[in-house]
């Protein structure tokens, strides 16, 4: 049987990268998942495609994760199509980068309503939904550690908050056998990051590996975390980063 036969998954933002490596690594593991998404239609439905084609359920959900409405939206329409939810996933995130002087409010505003009210909102829904083995797995990232470069000030304040609510929330859950961890990429190519993008030289130096992550590795550990065998982790924020903060 495969780790996660049974299991319904939400993964936020799985158009494209890190969420679209997520969502077809959840499926061929066995569960049943929601490609949420806000703009690409075609993408995200080409991540259902890809699932189908290898014999496992998707389904594309557009609801844009700053609008609480659309949140509560996207729970209520996966509970009709497959009737349960067990893990959810909150990927969906933007990076910015301004220096202090030139950040106003909106900045601020902006990417604290995707990176950690939407993150909030999301893992709301699905406390009131899951039940007992139920996973909540945050995206976070490494700038949330540490911050390498000028100008990542709120992406990486925004990315240390996910790590905050992760261990608080690990605490409300643990009672009823949830568990809550935080996943904290490192450089991975993705359209956020290119390997071959302006920033992308020191980042691949600070790693110790010397290259850029793949998103399959993200969904790697994602997965496991997902999986029955991560029952006695929870509260943790753990780096994918090929040794950049090591
Ligand atoms: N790539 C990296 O190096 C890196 C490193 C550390 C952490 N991360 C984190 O990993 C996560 C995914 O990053 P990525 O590199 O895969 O990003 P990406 O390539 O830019 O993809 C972003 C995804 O989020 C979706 N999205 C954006 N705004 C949304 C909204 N309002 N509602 C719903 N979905 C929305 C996009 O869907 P649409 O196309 O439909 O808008 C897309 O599927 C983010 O939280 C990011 O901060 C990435």
């Amino acid at each position: 049987m495969k780790n996660l036969q049974g299991k319904v998954a939400i993964i936020t933002g799985a158009s494209r990268g890190i969420g679209a490596a997520i969502g077809k690594r959840l499926a061929a593991d066995g569960a049943h998942v929601i490609i949420n998404y806000s703009h690409s239609e075609g993408r995200a439905n080409e991540v259902v495609q890809s699932i189908s084609a290898k014999g496992g359920e998707a389904k594309s959900v557009q609801a844009n994760m700053r609008d609480p409405e659309q949140i509560k939206r996207l729970f209520d329409e996966t509970l009709e199509t497959f009737g349960r939810l067990d893990i959810l996933v909150n990927n969906a995130g933007m990076f910015a980068l301004k220096s202090l002087e030139e950040s106003t409010a909106e900045d601020f505003d902006e990417t604290f309503e995707l990176n950690v009210r939407a993150v909030f909102l999301a893992a709301r829904e699905a406390a009131k939904r899951m039940g007992e083995g139920g996973r909540i797995i945050n995206i976070g990232s490494i700038n949330g550690d540490r911050m390498p470069f000028p100008g990542g000030a709120l992406y990486g304040a925004s990315k240390a908050a996910v790590a905050g609510l992760t261990r608080g929330w690990a605490r409300d859950l643990g009672p009823r056998g949830i568990t809550v961890n935080c996943v904290q990429p490192g450089p991975i190519d993705t359209d956020m990051n290119q390997a071959d993008g302006e920033l992308a030289g020191v980042q691949k130096q600070m790693t110790a590996l010397d290259r850029y992550g793949k998103t399959e590795e993200v969904a790697a550990l994602v997965a496991f975390l997902a999986s029955p065998d991560s029952a006695n982790i929870t509260g943790a924020c753990l780096n994918v980063d090929g040794g950049t903060n090591a």
